[in-house]
């Protein structure tokens, strides 16, 4: 199919002037499991709303997917089940594939009290075991919330883009949601305000502190703090997951390289969404 290896230092370095992204031997994969599985039951009071979340990614989908003959999508990232409740819910038919055992036990639980448990095929696989895992061809691939930057080497990138090519069917469409961490290398941000929940007898409150590394790969390891207490007495908890720093521009690059067409990207609040079709 696309068995072309790609090398994503030199295409980027083409793709972004005078900028140089390279792997260095000693980054290690990225295991975010551990870190996912202890926040899964916490996940939704770094939301403000989840269920409106829920309502308005369903919606958002479905707006981009109108056009394309959607009807089965793999969301290669399903997390608590953020996009994939929501889009069972209009109807459409999911394959949900995580790597953390927690956050898909969550969105498992999530599935049944929306009574969409039936549509939803879950998976315990990361992206780069993909190809094993799940059964295509799929009309849509989404993967949002930022989860491609957990990836930090090239390889892992350009084999997941290459994978996501190859379980979808001509025509079908390619969504990546995540952070473009373009407008955020200059300022390089330490502290990103997150929410406060006033619940019955609990206030819950969130925040991140990032740590950015020069790498290369430039990384930020977000410090996920927790604050609950009852208004006088508080405990806090500190939870750190690393992410790339990596940017729309250099994702499109690999999408271009990897086949895909029609390459286009749209704000959607925090996040980039990349949109491209298999030919
Ligand atoms: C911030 S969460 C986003 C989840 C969900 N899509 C959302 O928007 O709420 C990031 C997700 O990426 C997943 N993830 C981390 N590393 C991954 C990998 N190598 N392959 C696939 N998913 C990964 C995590 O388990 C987690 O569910």
């Amino acid at each position: 199919m696309v068995p072309r290896k790609l090398a994503l230092s030199s295409l980027i370095s083409k793709g972004r002037q005078g900028v140089f992204v390279f792997w260095v031997e000693n980054v290690v994969d990225n295991d975010t499991t551990l870190f996912y599985d202890a926040v899964a039951d916490d996940y939704h009071w770094w939301y403000r709303d989840w269920d409106t979340q829920l309502e308005r990614e369903g919606l958002n989908l479905r707006r981009y997917f109108r056009d394309h003959g959607v009807q089965t999508v793999l969301d290669a990232s399903c997390g608590p089940g953020t996009q994939t409740i929501a889009l069972a819910r209009l109807g459409y038919h999911v394959t949900a594939a995580d790597p953390s055992a927690g956050l898909l036990e969550r969105a498992r639980q999530h599935a049944a009290e929306y009574e969409v448990l039936d549509q939803i095929n879950f998976v315990q696989s990361d992206f780069q075991n993909l190809l094993n895992q799940v059964p295509g061809p799929f009309d849509a691939v989404i993967t949002k919330g930022n989860s491609l930057p957990h990836l930090l080497r090239d390889e892992e990138i350009e084999e997941t883009l290459l994978a996501f090519y190859e379980l979808l069917r001509p025509g079908g469409l390619l969504l990546i949601g995540m952070r473009d961490f373009e407008l955020l290398l200059e300022d390089r941000p330490r502290f990103w305000p997150g929410q406060v929940h006033d619940e019955p007898g609990e206030q819950i409150i969130t925040f991140d502190i990032w740590d950015w590394d020069d790498g290369p790969p430039i990384t930020v390891t977000l410090n996920r703090f927790m604050v609950r207490g009852d208004g006088e007495t508080y405990q806090t908890s500190k939870r750190p997951v690393v992410f790339r720093a990596l940017t729309a521009e250099e994702v499109e690059v690999v999408m271009s390289e990897v086949g895909f067409e029609n390459i286009h990207a749209q704000h959607d609040r925090w996040e980039r969404l990349m949109l491209a079709t298999r030919p």
